[in-house]
């Protein structure tokens, strides 16, 4: 299942970021890929408010994978940009989705093309310019994102135009 969506402002970004955040399962992997600034940072922070986070969520590239804890599922967030793919490993990210040691929460990934093996339950997202605009295209693998995409398209019929099965 996919789903095409223009991002006309960073609002949009956010917004569509809310509406995974009230969605999603705890488990569910969201895979962010895109280039420097298309807004991978911008839609988790809407994830954030979503799952009802009040804690500020930034950009965790210093410390590789921030948690919180007080939403109604847990969040844990990692920005790969400064891995390569074979430092990735030796962060146990399996650890986060299997929730071994962890509350079972909603791992989101930036830079996730650095990840050298899959989830077996993603939800990708790939940001992009289009011109002065952005975009994003999502696709679900596994039951998990596919509920969630369906769900997300028929909350909202502007969500619904770019869906295709
Ligand atoms: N759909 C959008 N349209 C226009 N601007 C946007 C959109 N989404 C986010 N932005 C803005 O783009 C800038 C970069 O966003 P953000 O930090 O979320 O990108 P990023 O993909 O996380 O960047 P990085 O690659 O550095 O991690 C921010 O100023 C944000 O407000
Ligand atoms: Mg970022």
């Amino acid at each position: 299942m996919h789903l095409s969506l223009d991002l006309p402002d960073a609002p949009a970004t956010q917004k569509l970021g809310i509406k995974l955040g009230q969605i999603l399962a705890p488990g569910s992997v969201v895979l962010l890929n895109g280039d420097l600034g298309t807004g991978k940072t911008t839609l988790i922070q809407g994830l954030g408010k979503g799952l009802g986070i009040e804690d500020l969520i930034d950009s965790p590239t210093f410390t590789l994978i921030n948690e919180y804890a007080d939403g109604r599922v847990p969040l844990y967030h990692f920005d790969l940009y400064r891995l390569s793919p074979a430092q990735v490993p030796s962060l146990n990210p399996e650890l986060y989705w299997e929730a071994v040691e962890v509350a079972p929460g909603i791992v989101a990934i930036e830079w996730a093309e650095k990840l050298p093996y899959s989830p077996p339950e993603v939800l990708i997202l790939d940001l992009s310019y289009q011109g002065e605009q952005r975009r994003v295209e999502l696709w679900a693998k596994g039951p998990l994102s596919m509920a969630a995409l369906q769900a997300l398209s028929e909350e909202d019929q502007s969500f619904q135009v770019g869906l295709s099965c």
